[in-house]
């Protein structure tokens, strides 16, 4: 997260340099607040769940004490916004720890909200489906200092839910892990191929063109930010922040119908038509029978280039590939093994939630890094081929 905030930072249109970050815990980065690099955060950054700009924090962990210090505290809050009227909705992070039920805590903070804004004249109202500023209230923090913590959602709720993709498949991967498992491939755009042999949706060939251009996902008119004072005068474009790169990808499935979702997914991420189609490559083809010709004959400027990278996700037998039983995955992933070894001086990169992968695989993963997909616990692995 942090090393692909600070890439974008550097590029973004603003002079700032990215501060040392905190890292809470294995899923929280903490940042001084900048509205730029909130700004480029909200609208670029495609490894992070949800973006709070935290406004208040306590060790309270019981109602009343929450209102009584939330109340004064918002009342005073310059960084609330300022509006004549104020459509506005509350969600919740993880709080199982908040020694109340979800429902309270989130009517506590609405409560205050409605009070505070009042007494700095701004009429506000929940609305939960067309809100202008969602604010969030959260546990967080290290097991030894544990916070309440209430904030405004500046990056539009879970950023996994990018809004292109069309079709999802039976068992698509996150938007946010596809961009992380990029990330830890340590793919260069400009000078490697990138392949996903089992690439369902389509989910890590749209994000692997994203990062490599630097589109925006958010556009500033969908953020709250003219609400937001401390947003006003930054850009409302976000035009591409590496432009000119133009990324060589391979995006297989042995499924017909998965062929067409993904058509379709890449055609409404807008990454279809003549201006991509030396870039995105799309084909049916079973893994095992992959071959460095037949990527070469996909891609033809694949021989100027670099070893290339493989990013995927194979199935895990839970919601796919579990149909005729576990040998036989287990047969897929080592025929996997035995065909990306055909690819020397490549990389991989994948996310598999089956504990019997590696060893079925065959190749010794140089990083094993713990993530859940859907509730899926599973890792992400890198191997060099
Ligand atoms: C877990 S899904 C991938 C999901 C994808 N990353 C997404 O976000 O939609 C695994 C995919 O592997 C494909 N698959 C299974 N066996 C295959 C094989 N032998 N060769 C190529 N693809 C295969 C399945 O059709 C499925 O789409």
């Amino acid at each position: 997260m942090e090393a692909e905030l600070k890439r974008l930072v550097m590029r973004s249109p603003f002079d700032v340099r990215l501060p040392k970050l905190k890292r809470e815990g294995e899923s929280t980065l903490l940042c001084p607040f900048d509205a730029r690099i909130s700004w480029v955060a909200a609208c670029h950054h495609r490894t992070s769940s949800r973006i709070s700009w935290d406004l208040f924090s306590t060790t309270a962990v019981r109602l009343e004490p929450l209102f009584e210090e939330l109340l004064p505290a918002l009342q005073s809050d310059d960084r609330l916004p300022k509006a004549k009227t104020l459509r506005f909705s509350v969600d919740l992070g993880a709080a199982h720890d908040f020694e109340a039920s979800p429902l309270q805590l989130r009517g506590v903070v609405k409560n205050a909200l409605v009070e505070a804004l009042q007494t700095r004249g701004v009429t506000a109202e929940i609305d939960v489906d067309t809100p202008e500023v969602v604010f969030v209230a959260r546990r967080a923090g290290t097991p030894e200092n544990r916070r309440t913590v209430v904030g405004i959602d500046i990056g539009l709720g879970a950023r996994h839910r990018r809004g292109a993709r069309v079709a999802a498949g039976p068992a698509p991967l996150r938007e946010t892990m596809a961009a992380q498992l990029i990330i830890l491939s340590r793919w260069d755009a400009r000078s490697e191929p990138l392949v996903d042999p089992m690439a369902g949706s389509g989910t890590i060939a749209i994000e692997a063109a994203g990062l490599a251009v630097g589109a925006a996902i958010r556009r500033p008119a969908q953020l709250p930010f003219r609400h937001l004072a401390a947003f006003d005068g930054l850009p409302t474009e976000t035009p591409d922040l590496f432009p000119g790169t133009v990324p060589r990808i391979v995006s297989l499935d042995i499924e017909q119908e998965r062929i067409l979702a993904m058509v379709g997914n890449l055609r409404a991420a807008g990454l279809t038509g003549r201006s991509h189609e030396d870039s995105i490559v799309i084909g049916q083809m079973d893994i095992r029978d992959l071959t460095p010709e037949y990527i070469a004959e996909l891609l033809p400027r694949v021989a100027e280039m670099k070893p290339g990278v493989f990013c995927f996700n194979p199935p895990y037998g839970v919601r796919i590939g579990g149909e005729e039983g576990p040998e036989q995955l287990f047969d897929l992933y080592a025929d996997m093994g035995r065909a990306l070894a055909r690819f020397r001086g490549w990389r991989a990169a994948c996310f598999v939630a089956n504990p019997y992968f590696v060893e079925a695989f065959g190749h010794f993963p140089t990083m094993t890094k713990p993530a859940t997909n859907a509730e899926l616990p599973g890792a992400f692995l890198t191997y060099d081929l």
